[in-house]
């Protein structure tokens, strides 16, 4: 049920969307596939957080856009999943110890905007 939820509400906003007049406006669409994959990406965390995983904090996960950030400012060294690494003064970003252009985001600990584009595309497409 908890899954469900969501779909329903968005079914019904669709709904709603084609029945009220559209302006076609090309903003107005990128606004609404960006609402509702940014409330994809908030129930994912809400679902992860309350049920799934309990004792689970982060979820690092490797991208292909996260070497635009400062890399001193990798301080912490951490073993993750995804192995050994330096984490961000952020706690939100880590790259491999061995080599800095292999970056992690922490899905988990990300709100929407800051996502990647390679992972927000995901929930951008979903949408
Ligand atoms: C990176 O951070 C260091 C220390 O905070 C700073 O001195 C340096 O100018 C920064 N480099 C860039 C490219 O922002
Ligand atoms: C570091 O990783 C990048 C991206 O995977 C790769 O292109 C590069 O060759 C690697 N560098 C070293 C020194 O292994
Ligand atoms: C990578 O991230 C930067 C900063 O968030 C953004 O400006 C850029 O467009 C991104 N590039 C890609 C290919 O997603």
């Amino acid at each position: 049920m908890q899954l469900i939820k969501p779909f329903i509400h968005i079914i019904l906003f669709l709904l709603s969307a084609t029945i009220v007049e559209l302006t076609s406006s090309k903003i107005w669409f990128q606004g609404f596939v960006k609402n509702v994959a940014s409330k994809f990406h908030k129930n994912w965390r809400q679902h992860f957080f309350s049920e799934e995983n309990p004792f689970i904090k982060n979820c690092f996960k490797l991208t292909n856009n996260g070497t635009h950030y400062n890399s001193s400012d990798f301080i912490y060294p951490m073993i993750l999943g995804v192995g050994s690494c330096l984490v961000h003064r952020s706690l939100k970003v880590a790259h491999a110890c061995y080599n800095s252009s292999i970056a992690y985001v922490d899905l988990l600990n990300m709100d929407y905007d800051e996502l990647p584009g390679d992972w927000s595309y995901e929930n951008r497409a979903t949408a």
